[in-house]
This record gives C-alpha cells, sequence and structure tokens, in this order.
C-alpha cells in the first residue's frame, strides 16, 4: 500500500515536472559585433529580429500571464512557467545585444517608439487575440529556430562561440516551449476562426517588417555589405538562401492553418539533441 502511494506520488511528479528547463546563457554582449556572420546580409537579418524580441518576448509572456489562472492542468502549469522564464532571458539577453550592436551609424533603436505604438495598439484587443498574436508568432520563431538547428552551417556560418551563446541558446529554447502558448490557446479559447485570421494578419506584419528593417540596416551598413564586392557577391548567395528557406518552411507554416494542428506533430528531439550538442560540446 505505502509502496503504491509512493508510485503514485511519484507519478504525479513527473506529470507535474516540465520538460523546459531555463538555462542562462553564457552570451556576453561585451564581445558583440555588427558582423557576426559569413554574409553580412544574414548578421543584418538576424538583427532586425533581434530588435523585435525585448518587446515582443515581453508581450507574449503577458498574453499567456492574462489567463494563466483558467488552466487548471499541472503539467500546462508548469509549462508556463518554463515558458515564462525562457522568454524573460531571451528578451533581457537581447536587450543587451540590441544596445552592443546600435551606434550612430547602425541605429536600431530608432524602431522602439513605432514598436511601442504598436505593443499599446494589440494590449487593447481582447485576450483571445492578444494570445492568438502570441500563438501566431510563436508559430514563427519555432518555425526559424528549426530552420536554424536543420541548416546550421547557412544560418550559423562564422559564428563565434559567444554569439552561438545567443542564437543557439535562443533557438533551442523556443522549439522547447514551442507548444506552451498553443495550448494554453486551446485549452481556453479553443477558437480556430480567430487562430487562422491572427495568422493571416501577423503573417504580412511579420514578413513586411523584417524585410524593411533587413533592407534597412543593409543600407546603413552598404560600405560593408554593398560596396564590398567580396560581401556582394556572398549576400547575393545569402539572399538566395533566405528565398529557399521561405520555399522550405512553407508546408511547416501552412500546417498551422490545419484544424488539427498541434507544434508537437513535428518532432524535432533529434534535431534539439544536436543544437544542445553544439551548442555545449561534451
Ligand atoms: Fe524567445
Ligand atoms: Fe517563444
Amino acid at each position: 500500500m505505502l509502496k503504491n502511494l509512493s508510485k503514485n506520488a511519484k507519478q504525479y511528479q513527473r506529470h507535474l515536472q516540465s520538460t523546459i528547463s531555463i538555462r542562462k546563457t553564457r552570451f556576453d554582449a561585451q564581445y558583440t559585433e555588427r558582423h557576426y556572420t559569413h554574409a553580412t546580409l544574414i548578421s543584418h537579418f538576424l538583427t532586425a529580429l533581434s530588435i523585435t524580441f525585448p518587446q515582443g518576448e515581453r508581450f507574449f509572456v503577458e498574453t499567456v500571464r492574462n489567463v494563466r489562472d483558467q488552466i487548471e492542468n499541472p503539467r500546462l502549469q508548469a509549462d508556463i512557467s518554463g515558458f515564462i522564464g525562457q522568454e524573460a532571458h531571451h528578451a533581457q539577453a537581447h536587450e543587451q545585444f540590441n544596445q552592443a550592436v546600435q551606434s550612430p551609424h547602425y541605429n536600431l533603436m530608432h524602431y522602439n517608439a513605432a514598436f511601442e505604438k504598436e505593443m499599446k495598439r494589440l494590449r487593447t484587443l481582447t485576450q483571445r487575440r492578444q494570445l492568438a498574436a502570441t500563438v501566431a508568432l510563436e508559430h514563427f520563431t519555432a518555425l526559424m529556430a528549426g530552420y536554424m538547428l536543420k541548416y546550421p552551417e547557412f544560418m550559423f556560418k562564422g559564428l563565434s562561440p559567444n554569439m552561438k551563446q545567443l542564437w543557439l541558446w535562443h533557438a533551442i529554447e523556443e522549439i522547447e516551449h514551442k507548444h506552451v502558448a498553443f495550448e494554453v490557446y486551446q485549452t481556453i479559447f479553443n477558437h480556430l476562426p480567430q487562430r487562422r485570421r491572427s495568422m493571416r494578419t501577423i503573417t504580412i506584419g511579420f514578413i513586411s517588417s523584417t524585410t524593411f528593417m533587413t533592407a534597412d540596416l543593409l543600407w546603413q551598413d552598404r560600405k560593408n555589405s554593398l560596396y564590398s564586392p567580396q560581401q556582394l557577391f556572398k549576400n547575393i548567395k545569402a539572399l538566395y538562401g533566405l528565398g529557399l528557406m521561405m520555399l522550405r518552411l512553407s508546408p511547416e507554416y501552412f500546417a498551422f492553418y490545419r484544424a488539427d494542428f498541434h507544434p508537437e506533430q513535428l518532432d524535432q528531439q533529434e534535431l534539439l539533441e544536436q543544437g544542445r550538442q553544439l551548442l555545449n560540446p561534451s
């Protein structure tokens, strides 16, 4: 009887435990450089994503917290804690990165006011719409993260060990918590038309803003990125690579619109293991 009780307690404990671990990154912002990848276009692209992270990821956390008290499943509650911890660290690390790379001739901060305005507008929406926006954006971050881990030679070529601690670390954790916002949304709202609508709106906003900011950073850095024939050649190849990435990711992107979609349908455990090995080689 006692043995059974302790077995049940252990099973319950396992049920409560989240698979999401919160790590502290070893990324150090003081060793940040403007160009940290093989082709400068990829640096500008990643930096454009980084601009959105501090405010964006804090918003994700808020939208999940808004409805957290309605979640009864202890496992999902534990995952929410993991999700909040991971995103809080990401926002902080990217804020440090953005400040370190910022200069009068490479201005990232001029986007902050526009983002603040957009976040303010999003916060006026219903909790369902706010969370649906998070779910859609989390799908995008998981898509990007999966691609980074699957094709590290494209996205991470030339990355220093320090910069790996930022980008690889973030990519791994995005995949680890990719199901959390989605499951919270399904548990509380389970509203398919809203999920699809938000994804359509977010797609337009995400692609246009990322393209615009990447092009702007590229232009600000034109002396290194466009006027150097060697870099120009690498960047043309990288542009083709980004196009190929969109093409390769399209089946995973469109899967989101399916009624029976769940982020865990795409098993990325092997990819995660490879990523962890790359981050902390034993
Ligand atoms: Fe994140
Ligand atoms: Fe995330």
